[in-house]
C-alpha cells in the first residue's frame, strides 16, 4: 500500500483520502496510531525539545513511554541500542537524541557531531526496523537545506545545493536519514517519517554559552548586562541574516500529531511560516529584558546562511499542524522561564555554600 519515495509515500486507509488536497475535515479521521496504548521510546526524552514532548505524550494519556538515558544506553553503541530495544520493546520510536549546538559548538565541533548523529540515527533506525518497531519519527534540521535555496525553503529544493558550511556536517549526517527513511519505506514497508523542524526557542532550552542557540544566547547577554548594569552587550555578527523561530510547544504538538496522523515518504518542514532580521530580533529581546544600551556587532563572528524561512503548509495539509504561538509571547515566556530557573539555580548554590560555611 505505501508507494515509493518521492511519490508522495501515503498509505491509503478506510476513512482516509489520498487526495492531497482534500478537505481538513478529514484529518481527524487520521489516526493510524492511537499513541496512548502503545509503547514508545523517546530518545533525547529529557533533552529540550524531548522534554515537551514527553509531556505532550503523558498529557495524552501515554503511559509507556521509555527515555534512554545517555548515561545508561549511549545510542552510538550497537550493543547498547540493542539492550535498549530488547528492555523497552517498543512500538514507536520518537528519535530525538542528537548532538547539537549553535554557530560556535558547530564550527567547534563538525567531526564529532557529524559521526554522532550519523552513527546513532542510522543504528537505531536498522535495528528498530530488525526489531518490528512500527512507527519511526526521525527528526531533522533545518540545517539540512541548501545555503542559499529559495526563501521559504520547500521541502521539494532540500537537494538543490549544498548546506551553510558551518553546520553542514550536522545538517548532512541528520539528513542521512532521510534518505534510510525513505530507502527502507521502499524495500521493507518500514513506516518512517521525516520532520524537519526550524530553530527552536522556549523554556528549558539551553543557556550554557557553549553550546546555546541565538535566542537564550540574546536572553542570557540582556539579562546578565541589566544586572550588572552594564551599557553595551556585544552581538555576533552584522544582524543582517534573517531567522524563522518555532516555540518548542508547537514543535511539540507537531511531533506528536505527526506520529499518529502521518505515514509517508516526504519529509515534512516544521516552523511559524515568518522570518525575523537578527538585528530586530536583538531589539525585541532587549525591549524584553529591560536592556537600554548599546548593541555592537561584531562582524568578524560569522552570520551563519543569510536567510531562513520554512514553507509550512505540508505539515498542516497533511497531519494539521498549524504553529499557534505569538513570538512575542513565547519569548516572554522563555525569558519568564530563564530568569525563574537562574534564580532557583543560585538559590540552591546559596543555600549549598551556607550549608557547607556551617559545617
Ligand atoms: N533545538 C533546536 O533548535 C532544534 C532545531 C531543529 C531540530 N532539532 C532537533 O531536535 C532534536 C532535539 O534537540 P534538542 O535541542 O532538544 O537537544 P538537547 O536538548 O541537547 O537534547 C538532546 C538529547 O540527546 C541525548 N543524547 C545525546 N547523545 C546521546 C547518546 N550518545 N546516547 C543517548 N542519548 C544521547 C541527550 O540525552 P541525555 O540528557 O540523557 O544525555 C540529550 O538530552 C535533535 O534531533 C535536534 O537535531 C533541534
Amino acid at each position: 500500500m505505501t508507494s515509493g519515495p518521492g511519490a508522495g509515500g501515503f498509505t491509503q486507509l478506510p476513512g482516509m483520502t489520498k487526495d492531497r488536497d482534500a478537505d481538513f475535515g478529514s484529518l481527524e479521521e487520521r489516526i493510524m496510531i492511537a499513541l496512548s496504548e502503545k509503547r514508545i521510546v523517546v530518545t533525547g526524552g529529557s533533552g529540550f525539545l524531548g522534554s515537551h514532548v514527553v509531556e505532550r505524550l503523558r498529557a495524552q494519556g501515554c503511559r509507556k513511554l521509555f527515555v534512554p538515558r545517555s548515561a545508561q544506553y549511549n545510542l552510538c553503541r550497537q550493543s547498547e541500542i540493542a539492550r535498549m530495544l530488547e528492555e523497552a520493546r517498543p512500538e514507536v520510536i520518537i528519535h530525538l537524541a542528537a548532538v547539537v549546538g549553535g554557530i560556535g559548538a558547530n564550527r567547534e565541533n563538525p567531526g564529532r557531531f557529524y559521526y554522532e548523529n550519523l552513527i546513532m540515527g542510522a543504528e537505531l533506525m536498522e535495528q528498530a526496523r530488525r526489531a518490528g518497531v512500527a512507527k519511526f519519527v526521525a527528526v531533522g534540521t533545518v540545517c539540512a537545506y541548501p545555503k542559499f535555496a529559495a526563501v521559504p525553503f520547500r521541502e521539494d529544493d532540500l537537494w538543490s545545493g549544498y548546506p551553510e558550511e558551518t553546520n553542514a556536517p550536522y545538517g548532512l549526517a541528520k539528513k542521512m536519514l532521510l534518505v534510510q527513511a525513505q530507502a527502507y519505506r521502499q524495500q521493507y514497508g518500514f513506516n518512517a517519517i521525516y520532520l524537519l523542524p526550524v530553530n527552536l526557542y522556549g523554556p528549558r532550552d539551553s543557556f550554557d554559552p557553549a553550546k546555546s542557540h541565538v535566542i537564550p544566547a540574546l536572553i542570557k547577554k540582556c539579562v546578565d548586562a541589566v544586572d550588572r548594569g552594564a551599557d553595551e552587550i556585544e552581538v555576533w555578527g552584522t544582524g543582517a541574516a534573517s531567522r524563522e523561530f518555532l516555540y518548542v510547544e508547537d514543535c511539540a504538538e507537531a511531533i506528536t500529531l505527526a506520529s499518529a496522523r502521518y505515514d509517508g515518504a516526504d519529509p515534512i518542514n516544521l516552523g511559524a511560516g515568518s522570518e525575523i532580521k537578527i538585528r530586530d530580533l536583538v531589539g525585541l529581546i532587549a525591549d524584553l529584558c529591560g536592556f537600554k544600551g548599546r548593541i555592537v556587532w561584531n562582524a568578524d563572528k560569522p552570520d551563519g546562511q543569510p536567510r531562513r524561512c520554512l514553507e509550512v503548509t505540508r505539515a498542516e495539509r497533511e497531519f494539521g499542524f498549524k504553529a499557534t504561538t505569538e513570538f512575542r509571547d513565547g519569548l516572554s515566556r522563555t525569558i519568564d522561564w530563564y530568569q525563574a530557573a537562574r534564580q532557583s539555580v543560585e538559590s540552591e548554590e546559596h543555600a549549598g555554600g551556607q550549608a557547607a560555611a556551617g559545617r
